[in-house]
């Protein structure tokens, strides 16, 4: 089998379900019946759910508050204002993420640092963060890439070290640890995004959870102005009840009844996803030219994505989009990456349309951003999707996978010839995002 001519090449295709076979659906059915209710009741706009959400959600995670807001961009925004990130800070970030997690940082004014990531996590080296802490730094803005924990006691010694505040970005992480606590509950903040893509999906839809009081009416008052005067008299927020602080930011409770049903199965299907994505790597464990994403110490990641880096020395320097094209045409569901780059961004390097305000028109501030991160962008080029979530997938469909990419490991001179003569179906598209399937 493992000799047989690819598929690419006119000969039959390794794996026989569809993407859709192999994936759970994404809304649960419990929520069609709380959403039809709430439809009823008119529940469109403010409803009892969200609050019990956020609850349930906040206890999760080993934090005291939660607090629902329209997506995870924002939740981030509401993380770094919590923390009082003010215009002019600067704020440690990687460049191997989404543009999401550096977005907020420009919007609040502040001043996003690019350190470079762990080569074999891909998530922020504590190193890298450290050496360009500077007086103005005030947050680590860290994500814990694909569902993977990033070494948090790493991270937190610095942070404590140049008393900087933690802001994570778990929009991939939900349920997962590092040494027995839930990522989002270790730093100063915790933030995730809900999207449909997500493994805690709401559609659209963001939480931001914290241990702080402060943080939590920080984030309050920057976007749930009806919810200031809950804040207790205490609060120097409450009394911005008429106003709040000028967003908006409430969850509509239609996704919010989504993200619930979906919290309830949130474990089990994390446990599914794992078992079934470990078993997967082991069944490509002799295959020279893939490096699974590890997990350091301590660290239970989940399984939101599964990206690997790809190893072009080790399979006699067949590109990328070669391999992913082989694959694709095999039946895998697989894709390219697209982070790595936004370090590189004219966002964050000139002055541009946006005005006076823009945080890189403040004085002082070197002009541009562009760093080189070799380790970024050595991932940047190599890592790609090696698979989907297999959530509803059996035993025979791991090993029609590993049959695939068996298969093509096989075939490298046949690969290399391709690739010369049809230099363009082999180039990969990228263009940003977290998911990139490629089409066939
Ligand atoms: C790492 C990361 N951060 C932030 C976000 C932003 O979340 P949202 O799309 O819900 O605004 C996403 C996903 O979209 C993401 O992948």
């Amino acid at each position: 089998m493992e000799n047989a001519k690819l598929a690419l090449l006119g000969g039959e295709k390794s794996v026989s379900r569809s993407l859709a076979d192999v994936s759970a659906k994404v809304v649960p059915q419990k929520a069609y019946k709380t959403i039809e209710t709430m439809l009823d009741n008119g529940q469109i706009s403010e409803a009892p759910i969200v609050k019990e959400f956020e609850k349930k959600f906040a206890s999760y995670i080993g934090a005291d508050y939660g607090l629902c807001v329209v997506n995870g961009t924002t939740s981030i925004q509401a993380g770094l204002f919590a923390v009082g990130v003010q215009p002019g800070d600067e704020v440690i970030v990687p460049s191997f993420t989404f543009w999401a997690t550096v977005g907020p940082v420009v919007a609040n004014g502040a001043i996003p640092v690019f350190a470079d990531v762990d080569e074999d996590t891909h998530n922020l080296s504590a190193a890298s963060v450290e050496k360009l802490v500077t007086e103005k730094t005030k947050a680590i803005l860290l994500v814990h890439v694909w569902g993977n924990p990033c070494d948090m006691d790493a991270i937190m010694a610095v942070a404590k070290k140049h008393n900087l505040k933690v802001v994570e970005d778990c929009s991939h992480a939900h349920g997962a640890t590092y040494k027995g606590k839930k990522v989002g509950s270790i730093g100063d903040v915790g933030c995730f995004s809900m999207q449909g893509s997500k493994v805690l999906a709401a559609g659209e839809g963001g939480i931001l959870v914290t241990s702080k009081k402060e943080y939590y009416d920080r984030a309050v008052a920057l976007g749930h102005y009806e919810r200031c005067r809950l804040l207790g008299e205490d609060s120097p927020y409450a009394q911005y009840s008429l106003t709040g602080y000028g967003y908006k930011h409430r969850i509509n409770p239609l996704a919010a009844a989504v993200a619930d049903a979906n919290l309830d199965r949130l474990d089990e299907m994390n446990a599914i996803r794992s078992k079934n994505a470990r078993r997967f790597e082991e069944l490509l464990a002799d295959i020279p030219f893939i490096k699974f994403q590890k997990e350091p110490e301590g660290a239970d990641k989940v399984f939101a994505y599964h990206y690997a880096q790809y190893v072009p020395e080790s399979f006699g320097g067949v590109k990328l989009g070669t391999l992913l094209y082989a694959l694709a045409k095999e039946g895998v569901s697989c894709g390219s990456c697209g982070y790595g780059r936004l370090h590189y961004a004219p966002l964050y390097n000139k002055e541009g349309p946006f005005g006076q305000e823009f945080p890189f028109n403040l004085k002082g501030y070197p002009n541009g951003n562009v760093r080189k991160l070799p380790n970024t962008e050595r991932l940047g080029q190599t890592v790609f999707m090696a698979a989907p979530r297999f959530e509803t997938a059996t035993e025979a469909d791991l090993q029609e996978y590993a049959a695939a990419y068996h298969k093509v490991a096989a075939n490298m001179e046949a690969l290399l010839a391709y690739e010369k003569e049809q230099a363009e179906a082999t180039t990969i598209a990228n263009n940003g995002r977290s998911i990139n399937y490629v089409k066939v």
